[in-house]
């Protein structure tokens, strides 16, 4: 979890602060409220959230109810906190794609991605029509009139360094890798300990938070989706999330291995952020069959839980080594 310390010591990084003195004029926070927040007197408030968020180009809303979590006296009060904040988060990556205007393509070359990774970067410029072409299209089209902004954009991207930007990426992957792991090392142990119908809860509840502590933690915004979705309010892929899946889809289908395959894409957001989007993808293993499976392969206790519990159930009839789903991961680069 990022600690009020960690976010204070980031913006003054990010924005070469030297003292506490001069984050608190930066901020506009009171030298007295910083010292209290770094004591563990206080935490911030909504305004300073705000301000701290933005100093961050965080969602502030995201500070807000991680605070109140922290404030919450009673576990229930905390829980719903938690539930709030891991919403928030799986609804960012779409709140921003919809920000996007448009979008000009290029293959960046610093972020060295594996195999089918593609690199874009994109300006808030009224053409949102370039996004339903490819990005070959698009960049023809367009490279005229863009051909600045699209230099800009990709020296922007390059500015902080290929070992900036490879250091980002490795902490990336290693984010997403972390999320899978403690996945089924958590769904294991619960089937194990209560079989498939007890796992289904931990799988409900247990799965935002890893993605929530992970979000905090390294400060992105981390999900996972389905190519179908058990819960539609977490589960759906957005835009660039279903091209990334559809991607991984034809890329499984020439044979490649999943192990193997990423997707990543950098978008420019604001005048000075890059938003970083990966997918990693996530594989149905025999013992996922169990509540993903086919009919037959799902028992009747369990499927009883998961009709009253998702009454619209998109994700069954998945075969082991099918695609489904991806880790996804945003965060934004600083340059
Ligand atoms: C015990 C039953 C159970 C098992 C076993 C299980 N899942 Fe799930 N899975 C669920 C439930 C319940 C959800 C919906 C969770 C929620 O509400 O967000 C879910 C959701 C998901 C999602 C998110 C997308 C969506 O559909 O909402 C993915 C991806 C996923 N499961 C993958 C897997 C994989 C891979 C395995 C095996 C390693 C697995 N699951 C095993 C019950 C299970």
């Amino acid at each position: 979890m990022q600690t009020i310390d960690g976010l204070l010591d980031a913006i003054k990084k990010r924005h070469t602060i030297t003292s506490d003195y001069k984050l608190s004029l930066y901020l506009g926070i009171g030298q007295g409220n910083i010292a209290n927040y770094r004591h563990k007197r206080s935490m911030p408030n909504a305004e300073a959230c705000e301000k701290i968020a933005k100093a961050l180009d965080m969602d502030p809303d995201v500070l807000i109810v991680h605070f109140e979590g922290l404030r919450s006296r009673d576990e229930l009060t905390k829980a719903v906190w938690q539930r709030i904040g891991v919403r928030l988060q799986a609804g960012f990556a779409s709140v921003t794609f919809s920000l996007v205007l448009a979008t000009i393509a290029a293959i960046t070359t610093s972020f060295s991605p594996n195999a089918e990774a593609t690199a874009i970067c994109s300006n808030q410029q009224p053409l949102h029509i370039m996004l339903s072409q490819s990005n070959t299209d698009s960049w023809l089209s367009c490279k005229s009139i863009f051909l600045p902004l699209l230099v800009s954009c990709t020296l922007a991207s390059a500015q902080p360094g290929p070992a900036r930007n490879e250091s980002a990426m490795q902490e990336t992957r290693d984010i997403a890798a972390a999320m899978l792991k403690e996945l089924s090392q958590t769904l294991q142990a619960a089937m194990a300990d209560g079989g498939a119908v007890n796992a289904i809860g931990v799988c409900k509840t247990k799965a935002p938070e890893i993605a929530m502590s992970l979000s905090m933690k390294h400060q992105v915004q981390v999900a996972r989706v389905g190519t179908r979705a058990r819960n539609p309010n977490m589960g759906v892929p957005n835009e660039w999330q279903t091209k990334a899946l559809d991607k991984f889809q034809s890329r499984i289908a020439g044979g490649d291995k999943p192990y193997d395959i990423e997707y990543v894409e950098v978008v420019k957001t604001g005048a000075y952020d890059l938003e970083l989007r990966y997918a990693k993808p996530i594989v149905l293993q025999p013992m996922c069959t169990a509540c993903h499976g086919t009919p037959d392969q799902i028992s009747p206790e369990v499927k009883e839980k998961l009709n009253k519990l998702y009454p619209n159930d998109k994700a069954v009839n998945y075969k082991a080594g099918d695609l489904r789903g991806a880790v996804i991961v945003t965060r934004f680069l600083s340059h």
